[in-house]
């Protein structure tokens, strides 16, 4: 593969159940038995804070390969101040292509772009693997943290601004876009239906996933 040959452009409405099956087909099994992604994505492009001029996907031979999505989230600090951010995910690449930089180009592209609408920080949760390469660093450098002074190992922040946050303490206010989704529910059960039959099982990464999501930085 030619990474010149990925083309990256804005997901359209045509696109969408391709990018729902891609999004279950790269979670599956990942971080627990199944997956939940591509009902999250489904939901989230219909919510008010979701952003589609930073919903991109990355196309090889006509194929879709990759997508990210963003949606708005906000910093507080101690005395209310209120700052706009970008939470960015899902990310995801179809697992026959993944660690060949479909990931890198996504996530530079709209960077890019995100930056250009005014963004200066880029917050998500999840595997330090995966974004640490890509300039995100700790919340704990950034003194950013969830209420109750809670500073999780996967929440992974990203100045777009050099110095964009200035050291004081920052609360991190995700969109409730980003509410749990629950995989027994009548919604999830008849929406997965929809997608081709994948058995669940157990792998390494749910216990990795497991200890990341539930581990917090105390010094
Ligand atoms: C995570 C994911 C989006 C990365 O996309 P990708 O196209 O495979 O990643 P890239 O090839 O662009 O690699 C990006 C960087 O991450 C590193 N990386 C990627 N996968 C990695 C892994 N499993 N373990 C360690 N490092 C990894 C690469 O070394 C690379 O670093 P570099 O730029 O210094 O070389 C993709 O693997 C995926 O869809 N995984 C399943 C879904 C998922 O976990 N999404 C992220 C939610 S937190």
């Amino acid at each position: 593969m030619n990474n010149n040959d990925i083309i990256i452009r804005r997901e359209n409405e045509n696109d969408y159940r391709e990018v729902e099956n891609l999004a279950r087909e790269a979670f599956w099994n990942q971080n627990c038995e199944g997956c939940h992604e591509h009902l999250f994505i489904h939901k989230m492009r219909s919510h008010p804070d979701f952003i589609p001029e930073l919903d991109f996907i990355a196309e090889l031979d006509g194929k879709i390969v990759g997508a990210v999505m963003y949606c708005k989230a906000k910093l507080a600090d101690e005395k209310g101040c209120e700052k706009d951010i970008v939470t960015m995910g899902p990310l995801c690449v179809l697992p026959e292509y993944q660690r060949r930089g479909i990931g890198k180009a996504l996530l530079e592209h709209t960077f890019g772009l995100a930056g250009d609408m005014g963004y200066d920080v880029v917050i998500n949760f999840g595997n330090p693997d995966n974004y640490v390469a890509r300039g995100y660093k700790s919340c704990k450098k950034y003194n950013v943290c969830f209420e109750g002074d809670i500073f999780p190992a996967a929440l992974l922040v990203k100045e777009l601004n050099s110095g964009a946050l200035d050291g004081r303490k920052w609360f991190y206010h995700p969109s409730d876009v980003d509410a749990p989704i629950d995989t027994d529910s009548q919604e999830f059960l008849e929406f997965d239906a929809l997608f081709p039959h994948k058995e669940k099982r157990w792998k390494p990464s749910q216990e990795e996933f497991y200890i990341h999501s539930h581990s917090a930085i105390t010094w």
